[in-house]
């Protein structure tokens, strides 16, 4: 389970520190679904939900494509992509032996990207998924009608064999086109918004794909969702959750996301969307920041140190390294760094966060740590429902409805209009 430190902030909160009455009502609507946008709160339920049959299928669809592609073509924006690729990126960092490369399109308009990913495909046989809840996505949709024309030139007749759509169980375009062509069609379920959709197919299929075994995310993920149905300031999502809507009443109405395994950087991409979609609406809401540690040290570390004081720094730490590597002794010691020789780069890397985090609390910038054990299955599944948890919780607590997204519709309106979408206004 998940565990989080907030002594390092406990200086900075206001009134009587976190507001753990506030977390526990907060926790109860959330559980009785009796809150703002309780349609989308089938999230925490989807590990017990996802029957063997889809399982089975997931599994299947990853195996035929591992079996035969070079290349998975992943097609999605938002929540129907970052939390596979926080996933993959974390675990799956460089692709192991017969594990095909993920890429990811349709989640931005760059035509040089789109050129080099298809530069990097070449002839690569390949597979594509297509997600996407609504199927009216700008930018999935174009990318997904350039890879089609790709599939149909390079297999003819069965291109439709090497799709498969993720989408709404009955409506949408992509639901259509899927229903006449006969693609495969896995399902983003009704009550699960996209930024909470990681552990259904939206996630899963790509995981699976990439060589992560998606079985054991589910099971960890049932058993870390039971573990934060506790009602008790013992739950490390209401420690988070309270702690951060503590600061942000005390003024610290930035979180950096920081991390020292640089295989984070999408998992803190993926947390940026779910804490900034669910909280940043009405006015308020804490802006999330992301940060790699030690690199960003010397770049962004003379403003987290001593710029404006509205910071507050959550540190995902992962307590047990995948590798070792002693640092070599060497006899001459030009650069005088034999101080270090022989220590494992863990050490090193431990004392440094030790150090960073003690600078920063004196420079006024409260400091929790959010700890799992290992960066594998076990270790994503947990975090994953843990964030989603205390997201959920953390947004009640602010008084929005953490569920919907309205203020997204705004450059989609002027963007439609523009490019002469018929009906568009
Ligand atoms: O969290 C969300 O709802 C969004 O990020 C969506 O996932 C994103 O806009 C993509 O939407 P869709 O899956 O409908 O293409």
């Amino acid at each position: 389970m998940v565990k989080v430190d907030t002594t390092g902030a406990a200086a900075f909160f206001g009134g009587n520190g976190p507001d753990y009455e506030a977390a526990a009502k907060a926790h109860e609507t959330l559980a009785t679904k009796s809150g703002k946008g309780a349609d989308f709160t089938g999230w925490g339920e989807l590990p017990r939900r996802i029957k063997e049959t889809e399982l089975d299928a997931i599994c299947a669809a990853a195996e035929k494509i591992r079996g035969r592609s070079q290349a998975l073509i992943v097609v999605g924006i938002g929540g129907s992509y970052l939390g596979a690729r926080g996933a993959i990126e974390l675990l799956k960092p460089l692709p192991g032996e017969g594990d095909p490369k993920v890429f990811f399109v349709g989640n931005g308009l760059s035509p040089d990207y789109l050129c080099d990913v298809l530069r990097q495909l070449g002839d690569k046989d390949f597979d594509v998924n297509v997600i996407s809840k609504s199927g009216t996505t700008l930018e999935p949709a174009v990318s997904f009608r350039i890879f089609r024309e790709l599939l149909i030139k390079k297999y003819g007749d069965k291109a439709d064999e090497h799709i498969f759509a993720t989408t709404d169980a009955r409506r949408g375009a992509l639901k259509a086109q899927a229903d006449e062509k006969g693609w495969p069609c896995f399902v983003v379920p009704d009550d699960v918004g996209g930024r909470f959709s990681v552990l259904s197919a939206v996630g899963l299929l790509p995981m699976a794909v990439a060589g992560i075994d998606v079985r054991r995310v589910i099971d960890a993920a049932i058993r870390e969702f039971d573990a934060l149905d506790l009602r008790s300031s013992e739950n490390p999502a209401w420690q988070y959750a309270a702690a951060r809507q503590n600061l942000y009443n005390a003024g610290k109405t930035v979180e950096l996301l920081a991390c020292y395994e640089p295989s984070f950087r999408f998992m803190a991409e993926w947390w940026k969307q779910l804490y900034g979609e669910s909280e940043g609406k009405d006015g308020i809401g804490i802006f999330p920041a992301s940060v790699e540690f030690t690199a960003d040290l010397h770049s962004m570390g003379q403003y987290i140190q001593a710029g404006r004081r509205d910071l507050m720094e959550t540190v995902v730490r992962f307590t047990k390294c995948r590798d070792e590597y002693k640092i070599p002794f060497d006899a001459a010691d030009a650069d005088g760094l034999n101080y270090v020789a022989n220590r494992d780069l863990a050490d090193v890397c431990r004392v440094a966060a030790d150090a960073v985090k003690a600078a920063h609390i004196d420079g006024g910038v409260p400091n929790m740590v959010v700890e799992v054990e290992e960066r594998n299955e076990e270790g994503f599944a947990s975090l994953v429902c843990f964030f989603e948890m205390a997201c959920a919780i953390s947004g009640y607590m602010s008084g929005v409805n953490p569920f919907d997204q309205p203020g997204v519709e705004a450059y989609k309106k002027n963007m439609f209009r523009m490019l002469g979408k018929p009906g568009a206004k």
